[in-house]
C-alpha cells in the first residue's frame, strides 16, 4: 500500500466513523510527541544504550546491569511525560463507542493517564517493581508477589543501595515491564488476541512493528477480518498488508482525524 502524507489520507476518517469496534495498537512513536524517545529513531533508546547488555538473564546475574536499568529507568522518568493530542483522540474515540481499547507496546502508562480502557500492555509496565525471585530461570519472574510504585525503588537507589531487594523475601527487584528474554506475562497475550480478534479495524500508530510476538498481533486483526490502518514516521514491514499507510506524527494525524471523524 503506497504511503499517503497528513491526517486527510483517503479514507481514514471513514474508516475511524464507520468503525465500531476499532483497536488501537502503539508503539514508542506515539509517546515521542510527549518527550519519550522511542527506541530505535535516532536518538533512541537502543541508539544510546546495548539492548544486548539488558536482557533478562544479564539482569538476574549482573549487579552492575540492574544498577545501570535504575539509572536508565531515572531518565526515562524525568520527563514527567504527558498524554498528547494522538492518546487523547484514542481514547474519545473509543468514548464515541468507535473504539474497544487498545494494546500498547509502551510501558509509560500514558493511555491510562489520556483515559483509554481497557489498555492491555503487552511489555508490562515501568510504574510498577516487582519481586522476581532470587534466581529466576527460562525468563520468567519467580517472585514472591511483592510489587510497589516505581517510586519506592527510586527511594532505595537514592538512600544509596543500587541494587534493592525486596524486602519480604530478598529477592531481586525489577520493574514490571518485559525485557528481551523475558517471557510476556501470563494472560496479557491472551487478552490481546481475544481484543484484536473481534476488532474491525487495528490502527498501528508509532510502532517500528519488528519486535515479535507483539507485531503479530496486528496480523492477527487482519486475519480475523479486521481492516489495517498503519500511522508511522517511516516504512513498517507491515506496510504491504495495510488498507492504509499514513507517513505522518501520530499526534498531528490522529488529532484532526478523530476530531472529523466525530463531528459528523
Ligand atoms: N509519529 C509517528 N511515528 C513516530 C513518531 C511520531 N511522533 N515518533 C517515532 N515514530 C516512529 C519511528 O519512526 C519508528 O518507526 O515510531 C517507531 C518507533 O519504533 P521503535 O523505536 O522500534 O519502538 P517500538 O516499535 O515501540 O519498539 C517495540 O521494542 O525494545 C523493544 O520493548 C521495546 O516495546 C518496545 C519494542
Amino acid at each position: 500500500m503506497q504511503a499517503m502524507p497528513g491526517y486527510d489520507a483517503p479514507g481514514l476518517v471513514e474508516l475511524l466513523r464507520t468503525s465500531r469496534r476499532a483497536v488501537a495498537f502503539t508503539g514508542a512513536g506515539i509517546s515521542t510527541e510527549s518527550g519519550i524517545p522511542d527506541f530505535r529513531s535516532p536518538g533512541g533508546v537502543w541508539t544510546r544504550y546495548d539492548p544486548s547488555e539488558y536482557t533478562f538473564d544479564r539482569y538476574v546475574a549482573s549487579a552492575q546491569v540492574r544498577a545501570n536499568s535504575w539509572a536508565m529507568r531515572r531518565e526515562f522518568f524525568a520527563h514527567n511525560a504527558q498524554p498528547n493530542a494522538a492518546h487523547r483522540a484514542l481514547a474519545q474515540l473509543e468514548e464515541a463507542g468507535h473504539a474497544a481499547g487498545v494494546i500498547t507496546q509502551n510501558i509509560d502508562g500514558l493511555h491510562q493517564l489520556a483515559g483509554s480502557s481497557p489498555v492491555v500492555e503487552v511489555h508490562g509496565t515501568a510504574r510498577e517493581v516487582m519481586c522476581i525471585g532470587l534466581a529466576p530461570r527460562d525468563g520468567t519472574p519467580d517472585g514472591c508477589g511483592f510489587t510497589a510504585p516505581y517510586t519506592w525503588g527510586e527511594e532505595q537507589v537514592e538512600a544509596g543501595d543500587p541494587d534493592p531487594h525486596c524486602p519480604v523475601c530478598g529477592g531481586l527487584v525489577k520493574s514490571a515491564t518485559v525485557s528481551f528474554g523475558q517471557m510476556l506475562f501470563p494472560g496479557v497475550v491472551q487478552q490481546a488476541v481475544e481484543l484484536v480478534s473481534a476488532a474491525d479495524l487495528v490502527i498501528a500508530v508509532g510502532s517500528s512493528l519488528q519486535v515479535f510476538p507483539a507485531a503479530d498481533l496486528p496480523v492477527q486483526g487482519v486475519k480475523a477480518g479486521a481492516a489495517l490502518v498503519i500511522i508511522n514516521d517511516e516504512p513498517t514491514p507491515l506496510d504491504g498488508i495495510a488498507d492504509l499507510v499514513v507517513r505522518g506524527r501520530a499526534a498531528e494525524v490522529l488529532g484532526p482525524a478523530v476530531a472529523e471523524a466525530l463531528e459528523s
